[in-house]
């Protein structure tokens, strides 16, 4: 499973991204507008720490201004996946896009048939929001399950399902059990795959008794030269 990062801000994308565990980033509007930064220059600087594909919005409703848009976003770095809305020109724009070899990931996608559409179009990506299916009292790991089960019956289908919309690290688990193939993920979750309480306190326990030995696995020249 690959794990995207779903944010603008480049200082966590650099920090998360030294973990090597990080194969992309998604942005939206909205996470560019919380960045406080103009869009072409948060997006270059985040191409410029992920090598991985990077998701650019148009903002544009009609297929014309949604190509001219794509146009810019696609100058910026040879990363940039253009994100386009599930809409009727968003999915004209993702059929043009893609019969031009240009990556593009269908966002805001709520229904199995609208993922289907998606494929179709020749999408790189299509984003499930779950967490917002969750909010409204709907299972948003359903949708999941079913464009991976449909996706799975048409292997002439490249559309890779990108996860969005995750709350927390069990949605990355139960996407990962349903073969997802990515996670879009907030940094805090990201962080929180990590925790466990059992990890912290054998940690603990193991490093108190190894002080006990007064043993050091370093010798003195040695710990100078890790520093
Ligand atoms: O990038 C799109 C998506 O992940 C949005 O998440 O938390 O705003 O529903 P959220």
């Amino acid at each position: 499973m690959k794990f995207f990062i779903d944010s603008a801000d480049v200082a966590e994308i650099r920090d998360l991204a030294e973990t090597g565990l990080v194969d992309g980033v998604t942005t939206n509007p909205t996470l560019i507008a919380k960045s406080g930064r103009r869009m072409q220059d948060a997006i270059a600087e985040i191409c410029s720490v992920v090598s991985g594909p990077v998701s650019a919005e148009v903002t544009a409703t009609d297929t014309a201004t949604m190509l001219a848009e794509a146009k810019v976003l696609s100058a910026i770095a040879p990363n940039v996946a253009i994100k386009v809305p599930l809409t009727p020109d968003g999915l004209k724009t993702c059929r043009v896009l893609s019969e031009r070899g240009v990556m593009v990931n269908v966002t805001l996608c709520f229904a199995a048939g609208q993922a289907i559409l998606a494929a179709k179009a020749g999408a790189a990506f299509i984003s499930p929001f779950i967490g917002r299916l969750d909010d409204i009292g709907s299972t948003g790991m359903d949708l999941i399950s079913d464009i991976v089960e449909i996706y799975d019956q048409y292997p002439h289908f490249s559309t890779e399902v990108l996860v969005a919309s995750v709350r927390g690290p069990h949605h990355v688990v139960d996407a990962a059990r349903l073969g997802a193939h990515i996670a879009t993920v907030p940094p805090n979750v990201l962080r929180q795959l990590y925790a466990h309480p059992l990890t912290d306190k054998g940690l603990a326990a193991f490093l108190a008794d190894w002080e006990k030995t007064g043993q050091t696995i370093l010798a003195p020249n040695e710990t100078e030269a890790a520093e």
